[in-house]
């Protein structure tokens, strides 16, 4: 089996990186794919929120890696035995998420609807482009991109900082050529207690959540997915 590598990448830190990765995990692991989650943070937010899913049944494999000459092998060994394998960043330049950019097969960068998230946009498509430069000498082909999807965190649908910020959000994936998800992680209330307690996404952060997720099926972003209806 070859499995998929997913990260979560963004500068900006509370742009909802891990709140969105924990519902991939979630969902996905309903649908009956095997799960892999890696936490490369420091502060292990993720690895807390799978170990508390684990104490409720829920099984979905986990490892801490913040060595970052490890991280390497670990996400080449689980892409190997795993559907997925999804990686949640620290929102800090660091050699782990360049190794986890380059060894991506996919990349989520997560944006709330505000200026600081818009700069950290920004920084981290061009860190994504550079990461893909790299890796385009390394296997010598031009042009070699990995898939990037932004998708709007936290977001408020009736305010005009959303308006004004997601425009300009907009403007500047279509300026990198780059999809913006239909489906949005709404502001949730709920993905609060979700992301700290553990356990199935429910009620509107669940909604909220499917069609973020649907949004990628819908891209064919997902191989599980193209391979289940195959
Ligand atoms: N869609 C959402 N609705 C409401 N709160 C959210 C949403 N996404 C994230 N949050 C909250 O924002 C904070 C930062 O989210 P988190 O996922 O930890 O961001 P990051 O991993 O990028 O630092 C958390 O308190 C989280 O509960
Ligand atoms: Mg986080």
């Amino acid at each position: 089996m070859t499995g998929q590598v997913l990260s979560v990448v963004q500068k900006k830190g509370g742009s909802g990186k891990t709140t969105v990765l924990a519902s991939i995990a979630t969902l996905m692991h309903e649908d009956g794919a095997k799960v892999a989650a890696i936490d490369t943070d420091p502060l292990t937010p993720l690895a807390d929120f799978v170990e508390a899913c684990n104490k409720q049944g829920i099984e979905i494999d986990y490892e801490i890696e913040t060595d970052e000459r490890a991280l390497p092998k670990l996400i080449l060994a689980y892409k190997k035995e795993y559907d997925i394998v999804l990686i949640d960043t620290a929102g800090i330049d660091s050699k782990a998420t360049d190794h986890s950019i380059q060894l991506s097969d996919l990349i989520l960068v997560p944006v709330k609807a505000a200026k600081p998230d818009a700069k950290g946009l920004v920084h981290i498509l061009e860190t994504i482009e550079t990461q893909a430069a790299l890796k385009a000498a390394h296997i010598g082909e031009d042009n070699f991109k990995v898939p990037t999807y932004i998708v709007f965190s936290d977001f408020k649908p009736n305010t005009k900082m959303a308006k004004i910020s997601s425009q300009l959000i907009i403007q500047k994936a279509k300026a990198k050529d780059i999809t913006v998800l239909d489906g949005k992680m709404l502001h949730r209330t709920l993905f609060e207690d979700f992301i700290s307690f553990g356990g199935f996404l429910e009620g509107n952060a669940r909604s909220a959540a499917k069609d973020v997720l649907a949004s990628l099926q819908i891209a064919n972003a997902l191989d599980y997915y193209d391979k289940k209806k195959r």
